[in-house]
């Protein structure tokens, strides 16, 4: 007779929605099956994993994986190694490849590409453009798409949505998250001065200071309060928009960065230089400080890296012709629990900015928690495990880290996607993600 699960997971302390648990894990085909006391006889294989912390799958919901485009910076082969490698079993991409992803094609090109070689599931965003306004509800509806991704500034890329008038088309059009990077482009642009006088990343949070920030986000809010449109906010990085955000909570929903809640200026600038550069950028300890506070009062909902690679060549350009940006994907889990470790949030609350948090804001189906009848996504860590961040372990094609060298507590030991374990010990086995499935979509 047929065992009632092919994997039991046992001796570990399990995250549940009922807070910490010491309960095996029952897994049938791609899901959880049962959780609670389960009978030796009633598996075909059991995982035994004493000392170890079972999470729900994490969830990036920020990455950019450089395919179609930049491949010598990344592509969706290395990028979802590396989410594995760091504990991510899901990852939501961004749409500033080239071609950007802003057609019902592109977003089809992405997908074909992944498909067989993506350890990790995954979803696209879509670019917003001034030219594609009146296909965006189509596209959102797409199989694999994440919601809509709007540059009201100029980063990395040509994606650009600068006007109140085009923002507000945009949520108006649409009915998935919009998410957003908040910066006000005129003022960029009128200040792009300072960072070429002074030649040096630490002109790069004077560049584009926090008024930059607020500006944006602040006219980002009047938007969604006229058309009623919820929006998320990724990668907050002042004091001041986490005060605004914080009353606006029913308007929009709030990403932070590990890098933003760990790097301080200006320290960070004279150790990396413009490795330490990305958009926006990496702030003084007032910022750092009102960063925690949010996370502790709940006003951040999610954490995602902003996964932005770019080669060594390319950083070592003089600032600020250097391309801002910052990998992350694969060291996310560590920072954070290292975080957890000292004090700083509790595991709970990691595993609520990390699975729960985003699987809420983007409507992500039957994955964020660890529940019967949900796919079986799992990030199996130890809590005790001291570790130094080295360079061979990192799999992005960039090759290199801010964080290499920091030894963290707390380190993902094996990487579960849908029953399958795709990471054990620093060993990655067979690329079987595919597209996330969203709830109101196909
Ligand atoms: O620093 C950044 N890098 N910020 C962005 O908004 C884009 C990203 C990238 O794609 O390089
Ligand atoms: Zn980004």
């Amino acid at each position: 007779m047929k065992a009632e699960f092919d994997l039991v997971l046992r001796d570990a302390i399990v995250m549940t929605p009922n807070g910490r648990e010491a309960i095996d894990i029952g897994i049938r085909g791609e899901r959880i099956a049962g959780l609670g006391s389960l009978a030796e006889e009633s598996s075909e294989k059991t995982l035994r994993l004493p000392g170890l912390t079972v999470l729900p799958g994490v969830i990036d919901s920020h990455v950019h994986f450089r395919e179609p485009g930049f491949i010598h910076k990344e592509d969706i082969e290395t990028g979802t190694q590396a989410a594995v490698l760091g504990g991510v079993t899901t990852v939501l991409e961004m749409p500033n490849t080239s071609p950007p992803t802003t057609s019902a094609g592109d977003l089809q090109d992405k997908l074909a590409r992944a498909h067989g070689r993506a350890y990790t599931d995954h979803a696209f965003f879509v670019g917003a453009t001034v030219d594609n306004i009146e296909e965006l509800f189509k596209l959102e509806q797409l199989r694999g798409c994440a919601g809509v991704k709007v540059f009201m500034g100029s980063s990395t890329g040509s994606l650009l949505v600068e006007d109140d008038a085009t923002l507000e088309r945009v949520l108006m059009a649409t009915q998935r998250r919009v998410v957003v990077h908040a910066e006000h482009e005129l003022r960029l642009k009128a200040r792009k001065r300072k960072a070429e006088s002074m030649g040096h990343p630490r002109a790069h949070p004077e560049w584009r200071d926090w008024e930059t920030a607020l500006t944006a986000t602040k006219r980002l809010l009047a938007i969604a309060s006229k058309t009623g449109r919820c929006v998320h906010v990724l990668h907050v990085s002042t004091a001041e928009e986490l005060e605004v955000l914080s009353r606006h909570r029913d308007l929009a929903t709030v990403e932070v960065t590990p890098q933003h809640l760990t790097l301080r200026a200006p320290e960070c600038y004279e150790k990396h230089g413009t490795f330490a550069q990305m958009n926006p950028p990496l702030r003084d300890g007032k910022h750092g400080d009102a960063l925690w506070k949010a996370v502790r009062e709940g006003v951040v909902d999610v954490i995602g890296s902003d996964h932005a690679p770019h080669t060594i060549d390319e950083k070592k350009r003089p600032y600020p012709s250097s391309p801002s940006g910052i990998p992350g994907v694969q060291t996310l889990v560590p920072l954070m629990l290292d975080h957890v470790n000292a004090g700083r949030l509790t595991l709970e609350r990691f595993v609520d900015l990390t699975s729960a948090g985003p699987a809420r804001v983007f409507g992500i189906s039957g994955k964020g928690r660890i529940a019967v009848g949900y796919d079986a996504d799992l990030t199996i860590v130890d809590m005790n495990k001291k570790q130094r961040i080295e360079q061979n372990w990192l799999a992005s094609r960039c090759g290199w880290s801010p964080f290499e060298g920091k030894i963290v507590q707390g380190w993902p030991r094996v990487t579960i996607v849908r029953g399958r374990v795709v990471m054990r010990d620093n060993q990655i086995h067979v690329p079987i993600g595919r597209s996330a499935r969203f709830c109101g979509t196909l």
